[in-house]
């Protein structure tokens, strides 16, 4: 779910702005979106007083401050962008957020969106960095070059996934990365930001493993209009054209009660006939984008309520172009296969395997155990030995032998879990319910 900001204005015509950002906060909602809106929350009888100066700024500065974890700014419009819109505006820019204008139907507005583009958006042009699509771009005497602002987030909702400790792992990457090897690659939320010359993927899920192989031969535009196929072909939701209302299902409670059976049918034909874009089409509509497999090797997951909607659809096509970018080797196997004295000193083996003493959807059928980890553990010495470097992703709170076995090898202990800056873990925090760390031989 889109994690979104919400700006619109406040001081004036209180009581019509209240209703306006209420309203705002509606549209953002329906589209399937997490708003928050600080000048609706902090503004309140008893939080904040809005007339006092000092008291606003740190209302404004606190709201924006979810700008590091946001996805996007959506500034709506119709009643005018107001000293606090624009400061919020000038946030989002400099920190690379993406920004979207909107207006409400409601409304009549002496503004356009185009109007906004032009003015805020060719602005950032003129100032060096302005936005197209999904991506950013830099301007200088040069000439345009693109620029990575933000981490590309997986299309696929991975239970583990680490796309909330990026900011935390990569800066612990050396930058002098030959081929970076993302063994437990998951739904690759981490190889897809690595820069490295080659990038190997390897997980033991084929069904995933072939869905990023056809990533790499299709073009986003080609994936996407099968995947929209798919959803025609089974009759379900486009929350992208339609408003929930017209599936008689409200955002609350979601698509669900309309794309249950068609969802089933889907499943069913995916189980007997099992191709990528169905894969896809599936996890798409499945509960919380998840993936799970029975015994069997059926895909098992329910209905969700949300669809194939626009966001998906942006991060699906960021996703791919983004593979299309890369040298990668996608790789269905075994970690155990992974031959060491194949490695050289300047490749990086990142592993994020299973956490012992957890259950994922995709790991419930045998699941990782002791076994697996002291293998594991027995791998990483051995790359070591090696004077090959690894990274290891993992909980010092549920793997309870862990931090002794780094520290009896003098490996370094990252603590991603109480500080936003990276340092070595020193201390076990009792306080702290998981202690998330990066473990690493360099
Ligand atoms: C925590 S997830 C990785 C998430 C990934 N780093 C991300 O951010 O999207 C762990 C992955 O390890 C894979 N896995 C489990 N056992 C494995 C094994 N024996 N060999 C290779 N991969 C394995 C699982 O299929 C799962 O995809």
């Amino acid at each position: 779910m889109k994690l979104v900001i919400v700006e619109s204005p406040f001081a004036g015509d209180i009581q019509g702005n209240i209703y306006y950002a209420r309203m705002a906060m509606r549209d953002s909602l329906l589209r399937g979106e997490a708003p928050i809106a600080s000048h609706l929350l902090y503004t309140q009888d008893g939080v904040l007083n809005d007339s006092i100066p000092e008291e606003r700024q740190q209302g404004i500065d606190a709201g924006l401050a979810w700008g590091k974890v946001a996805d996007q700014t959506a500034v709506y419009i119709d009643k005018g962008i107001s000293r606090g819109m624009e400061y919020g505006i000038q946030r989002a820019i400099s920190e690379g957020r993406n920004i979207e204008f909107r207006s409400l139907p409601e409304f009549e507005s002496d503004l356009t969106i185009e109007q906004c583009n032009k003015k805020y958006l060719e602005r950032c042009w003129i100032k060096s960095k302005f936005h197209f699509g999904a991506k950013w771009y830099k301007t200088n005497r040069e000439g345009v070059k693109a620029i990575e602002s933000k981490y590309i987030k997986s299309p696929l909702n991975y239970v583990g996934g680490k796309f909330k400790v990026l900011q935390q792992i990569i800066p612990l990457f050396s930058n002098d990365i030959n081929t970076f090897i993302d063994l437990f690659g998951g739904g690759f939320n981490v190889g897809i930001n690595v820069n490295a010359n080659k990038i190997i993927y390897n997980d033991m899920i084929l069904q995933v493993v072939e869905l990023f192989k056809n990533l790499q031969t299709h073009d986003a535009e080609e994936v996407h209009k099968i995947i929209l196929d798919n959803v025609t072909k089974y009759g379900l939701s486009r929350s992208d054209i339609n408003s929930y209302e017209f599936y008689n299902c409200n955002s609350n409670d979601g698509l669900g009660s309309y794309n249950k059976d068609k969802y089933f049918k889907l499943r069913d034909d995916y189980n007997l006939n099992p191709t990528w874009d169905k894969f896809y089409t599936i996890v798409a509509f499945s509960f919380s984008n998840q993936i799970r497999f029975n015994s069997k090797g059926g895909f098992n997951m329910p209905v969700g309520k949300r669809d194939y909607n626009s966001s998906l659809q942006e991060k699906l096509k960021v996703f791919v172009d983004e593979i299309h970018n890369k040298d990668i080797n996608f790789h269905c196997g075994d970690f155990r296969d992974l031959k060491v004295g194949k490695l050289s000193d300047n490749d990086l083996v990142y592993c994020d395997p299973p956490y012992l003493n957890s259950t994922a959807t995709y790991n419930e059928n045998g699941g990782w155990a002791i076994e697996q980890e002291n293998i594991l553990r027995d791998l990483l010495i051995r790359i070591h030995n090696n004077h090959g470097r690894f990274a290891l992703s993992n909980n010092l709170t549920t793997n309870t032998t862990l931090q002794k076995w780094a520290e009896d090898n003098n490996f370094v202990i990252h603590d991603l879990t109480n500080t936003y800056s990276n340092c070595n873990y020193q201390k076990k925090d009792k306080e702290s319910k998981d202690v998330e760390v990066l473990i690493t031989n360099y």
